[in-house]
């Protein structure tokens, strides 16, 4: 598997607890930035598929997503799904390139 990796965002523009949404590879992807890092993760719920956010650019002070539907809870720093830990969140590698950042998806 080869990593590829896809320019998303100016580092620059985000403050603690801003996150964005992009639509990449037929996924939603979040870009959260929070304590100084970048974290990117699939925002589809795997229970039954809701936008776990519906704004494209936010900010968000808690540390869980919370699906509008039923109530899964997931954990933004790990992807962990809190209420079934058999269904965690996708995660991408974020890079930061000369204040640019990119994330990883492998392709085969
Ligand atoms: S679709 Fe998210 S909890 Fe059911």
């Amino acid at each position: 598997m080869q990593m590829h990796y896809i320019k998303l965002a100016k580092a620059a523009q985000y403050r603690s607890g801003d996150y964005t949404v992009h639509s990449l590879i037929g996924k939603k992807i979040a870009l959260f930035y929070r304590d100084g890092s970048f974290k990117a993760m699939e925002i589809t719920c795997k229970h039954q598929g809701a936008l776990l956010l519906t704004d494209l650019r936010g900010r968000l002070e808690a540390e869980r997503l919370t699906c509008p539907r039923h109530g899964w809870q997931y954990d933004i720093s790990s992807g962990e799904c809190l209420t079934n830990d058999t269904a965690p969140l996708k995660q991408f590698p974020v890079e930061i390139r000369d204040g640019e950042v990119f994330i990883g998806f492998e392709m085969g």
